[in-house]
């Protein structure tokens, strides 16, 4: 079983959502395990040029010339490392009520028709999500209106862009690690939640 950890943790070794990401890790030390590093990998944002080449090849079914190829060739590499995934985990803290640009920008340029989601198929059936994030406030985890603190438009976008993409399973373990009166508590109550996911998902 092959599992990709797609992390974009800025704050380093000081990062709260690490802690989170390092239980995983501790949890899975002997798993065939690949590590996408979003601080060091530069992601493909569309443009003019290469979103007509998505379009023409994904939508249209048309062949891209060698130009045209070029454009996507970055996109074909990161699908292709997501496909050979049976399990993806990401990592990040929330910004701004939801996930952060460099994340929502890779899942932009995995999310490829016919490749990763296709509107009457389940392509990423057989494979399991896992999202872990930390946030300074502690927010609704089913629950999303217009009213504070129902505000996780992280756990709303995920269960929609997964479950469209076919993925059999998609779990989202966050929590504030701010208030250090309260972090080693919740620190325990994280690791229960992983270790949960861990037996579900590997043996
Ligand atoms: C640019 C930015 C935006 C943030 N936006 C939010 C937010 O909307 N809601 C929230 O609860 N915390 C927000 N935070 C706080 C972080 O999510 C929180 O401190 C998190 O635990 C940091 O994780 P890290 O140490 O892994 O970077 C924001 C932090 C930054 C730097």
């Amino acid at each position: 079983m092959k599992t990709l950890v797609v992390k974009y943790l800025p704050s380093g070794e000081y990062s709260k959502s690490k802690k989170l990401l390092d239980l995983f890790l501790e949890e899975t030390k002997n798993q065939n395990i690949a590590v996408l590093d979003l601080l060091k990998t530069q992601v493909p944002l569309f443009d003019e040029n290469s979103i007509q080449a998505y379009y023409k090849r994904n939508y249209g079914g048309q062949t891209l010339d060698k130009n045209e190829a070029k454009l996507l060739e970055k996109n074909d590499q990161l699908i292709a490392q997501l496909k050979s995934a049976d399990l993806l985990v990401m990592a990040y803290p929330m910004h701004n009520f939801g996930i952060p640009a460099p994340v929502k920008a890779y899942l932009d340029a995995v999310i490829f028709k016919g490749e990763t989601f296709d509107s009457d198929k389940k392509m990423m059936a057989g494979k399991k999500v896992l999202t872990l994030f930390t946030s300074a406030g502690i927010y609704a985890e089913d629950k999303f209106d217009f009213n504070y603190p129902n505000w996780n438009s992280i756990a709303l976008n995920t269960k929609a862009i997964f479950s469209y993409m076919g993925f059999d399973e998609s779990e989202i373990i966050g929590t504030s690690l701010l208030d250090e009166t309260k972090k080693e508590e919740r620190l325990k109550v994280m690791k229960e939640k992983i270790e949960q996911v861990v037996k579900k998902w590997y043996n």
